[in-house]
């Protein structure tokens, strides 16, 4: 029996387009995997836009938002308080969803971040000779992360190194950009690079992005070893510089971690050098002062090793929250004056809250009354660290945005 698909014309026809088809698919998937191969060899610096830095890390990519709505973001509302309170350096493990936490002053933010750049340049940004890989490095994991995490608003295409930001309607090629410049541009948070320097067997600062510095300026910092950097945080020598060196030489590239940092400011300055006449007069009391104006400053910082150069990138984003704010999230005013009436001499010199007392405390302690009589807090409640730190009982309830 004659077979009839091979002699219909039409069917024949239809063949021949599948094998013209899969010839088209064979010889593009062969030509895509030679010039990945001839990219790799040729120059290791061209690498970096088609590996996968989360699976090459053994952390997550985030979770994905696609109903993500910037305009409504909030960030979490950090309350990274302990007590009792010791200067330790208080890690966790890293929540990989929330490495990078875009929120609805994302605009201003860049905005503002880009103009601190233009008035300060090196003292915001940098890149000392060797640390230009880990930039890159870093520069491609946010990528796959904002790709990953906001797939509505950002879109990269590995292959030609195109990158998308739908926010800021802004298009970068990633093979020419500078690793940082691009950081600036998209992302209003700070990035810290250290590596360790074979000479000193020490992590120094090698890198940054950091537009969120009060009281010091990067430049003093820029290529010293972690101890130096922190030689004016109280206790430092004797309670965490063990730690710290113990902890960055060890820390594997697959337990990311995360810290708080909090402080107490009139306003909400992000960038204040102690220099500038501004940083005086921020710290002067006011009797006149409003308690509408003042707000607690948490710095959510993050820690990781970039798989690749192994440098340690030190990360974080700072939020503002007025004070008055506090006064409906339950057990958190009890704890802050806690806190802050606990202080030691030397943590409250450097922390730097004594201009502001007169009315941060009467007023949390007005709020902590007020949550017992509303039956918020339990009367005779003992202040110590919440079960839910650093975030406080019933938080996720106003967070429903990210329904997920
Ligand atoms: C690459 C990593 C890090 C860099 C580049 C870095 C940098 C800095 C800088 C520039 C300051 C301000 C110092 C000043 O006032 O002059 C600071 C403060 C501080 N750092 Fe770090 N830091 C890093 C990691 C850590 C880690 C892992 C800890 C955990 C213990 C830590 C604990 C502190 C503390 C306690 C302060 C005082 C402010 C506060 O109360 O949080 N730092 N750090």
């Amino acid at each position: 029996m004659p077979d009839i698909v091979v002699s219909s014309p039409s069917l024949r026809g239809y063949m021949a387009a599948d094998v013209l088809w899969a010839l088209i698919i064979i010889l593009t998937a062969l030509f895509t995997f030679s010039w990945m191969q001839t990219v790799k060899k040729s120059d290791p610096d061209k690498r970096s836009p088609t590996i996968d830095y989360f699976e090459l890390s053994g952390v997550p990519l985030p979770k994905s938002l696609p109903n993500f709505d910037l305009a409504k973001a909030k960030p979490r509302p950090y309350r990274p308080f302990r007590w009792p309170f010791h200067q330790t350096m208080s890690l966790s493990s890293l929540e990989s969803d929330w490495w990078i936490e875009l929120e609805s002053t994302y605009h201003y933010r860049v905005n503002q971040r880009k103009e601190l750049y233009a008035k300060h340049r090196d003292a915001i940004l940098f890149c000392l000779p060797g640390a230009e890989a880990a930039c890159r490095e870093l520069m491609f994991m946010v990528v796959q992360f904002l790709c990953a995490r906001y797939p509505t608003h950002f879109f990269f295409n590995p292959l030609s190194g195109m990158f998308r930001n739908d926010i800021l309607g802004s298009t970068y090629d990633t093979n020419t950009v500078e690793s940082l410049h691009f950081l600036l541009d998209n992302v209003p948070e700070d990035f810290l690079i250290v590596l360790k320097d074979e000479a000193t067997g020490f992590y120094h600062l090698k890198a940054a992005v950091s537009a969120s510095a009060i009281g010091f300026s990067l430049k003093e910092k820029r290529g010293k070893p972690l101890h130096e950097i922190h030689d004016p945080v109280p206790d430092y020598a004797e309670k965490l510089k063990p730690s710290m060196d113990r902890f960055f030489n060890r820390m594997p590239i697959d337990k990311p971690i995360q810290r708080g940092s909090w402080s107490f400011e009139a306003g909400q300055p992000l960038y204040l050098m102690a220099d500038d006449p501004a940083f005086a007069l921020h710290k002067r009391m006011d009797p006149n002062l409003d308690i509408d104006e003042v707000c607690l400053r948490v710095d959510w910082q993050t820690l990781r090793r970039l798989p690749e150069s192994k440098a340690i990138v030190f990360h974080f984003k700072a939020f503002f929250t007025p004070v008055i704010q506090l006064k409906d999230e339950p057990y958190v005013p009890a704890l802050i004056s806690k806190v802050l009436k606990g202080a030691k001499e030397n943590i409250k010199a450097y922390k730097g809250w004594s201009h502001l007392e007169h009315k941060l405390l009467p007023a949390l302690d007005a709020y902590a009354e007020d949550q017992v009589d509303r039956g918020l807090v339990p009367e005779g409640w003992e202040v110590r660290t919440l079960d839910e730190h650093p975030f406080y009982p019933g938080w996720k309830s106003k967070w429903d945005w990210d329904s997920e």
